[in-house]
């Protein structure tokens, strides 16, 4: 769109989800197709780093997609063809003082917190450089599928700082202490051939091209099972990463038993005895 992300301070957002496009967003773009909803973060020029106002974007775009009835997984994209996100905006970095410097890292903490305790799954389509807060907002979310050239780091040592969106907590949960420390210690970059292998990724795409298809089919995919316990299941699996296996069970039995309530329940198991395909209401 012409003059869609020129950079200049304008309104907040406060548009539709409603599958047209949404003119009151600058930096991101937000869709809708059936049930999968697709964030790109369009700030191409500058490799989709995240400034603050990208940052409040995404944020309104999350809750949107979490709030709206018809959405049932969503796809996070970068716009361009050079980079998922390449990082907080280091231009931005580059003045704050250290109380400030606190407050920008909780401020990107917890847009990503939305997105990880969203019970609606978000996949990540990364394709080029996903570096720094770009790498941890794929960690974010619940699900990476990637292209063979995409480019996964954590350089901040390399600008005299550590990685601050919560990439130093979900990294070694995601891969280990030993790869995550690599990572963060060295600030190189790994290819998304060895993302998959270190289990960084979920899924690598032969060609770039096919990256966001190929999270849309996941995301479909997931779409199709019972939204509920969909939701529930990613909280089960976020909280247990936090507790005592004793109380992650018994979480677990919790979630279990207020699904057995549900119309979805009923509807899943007697299709399965019927021979048919479920129809889920999220009920
Ligand atoms: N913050 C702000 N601007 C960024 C950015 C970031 N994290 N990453 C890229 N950009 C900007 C560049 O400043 C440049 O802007 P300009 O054209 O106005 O000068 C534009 O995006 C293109 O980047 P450029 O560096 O020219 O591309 P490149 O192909 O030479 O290098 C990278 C690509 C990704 C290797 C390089 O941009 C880079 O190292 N970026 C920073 C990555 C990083 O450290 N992220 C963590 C931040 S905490």
């Amino acid at each position: 769109m012409a003059g869609h992300n020129q950079e200049v301070q304008g309104q907040g957002p406060s548009g539709r989800l409603d599958g047209e496009g949404d003119t009151s967003f600058q930096f991101v773009q937000l869709d809708v197709t059936g049930p999968v909803a697709t964030l790109t973060i369009d700030r191409p020029q500058k490799l989709n780093a995240l400034n603050a106002r990208v940052l409040e974007e995404v944020e309104e775009a999350v809750s949107r997609i979490t709030a709206a009835p018809e959405v049932r997984c969503a796809v996070i994209h970068g716009a361009g063809d050079r980079a998922f996100v390449a990082g907080a905006d280091i231009a931005e970095l580059a003045g704050l003082e250290p109380l400030e410097a606190v407050e920008a890292s909780r401020r990107g903490q917890k847009v990503f917190l939305a997105i990880e305790r969203s019970r609606k799954p978000f996949v990540a389509a990364i394709d080029g450089f996903a570096l720094g807060g770009g790498c941890e907002l794929a960690l974010a979310c619940h699900l990476r599928v990637a292209s063979p050239r995409a480019r996964f780091g954590l350089p901040e040592v390399t600008l005299g700082i550590i990685p601050g969106y919560g990439g130093t907590a979900r990294l070694p949960r995601l891969v280990g202490v030993g790869r995550a420390l690599e990572l963060i210690l060295t600030g190189g970059m790994i290819d998304g051939q060895e993302a998959h292998r270190i289990g960084l990724v979920n899924r690598l795409v032969a060609e770039e091209k096919d990256v966001v298809a190929e999270a849309r089919r996941l995301a479909a995919s997931i779409a199709a099972n019972a939204p509920l316990a969909v939701g529930l299941a990613i909280d089960a699996v976020t909280r247990s990463a936090e507790l005592p296996l004793e109380e992650a069970h018994s979480v677990e039995a919790t979630l279990f038993g207020l699904l057995a309530g549900t119309e979805d329940k009923r509807e899943g198991m007697a299709a399965f005895l019927e021979k048919r395909t479920a129809e889920f209401t999220g009920r």
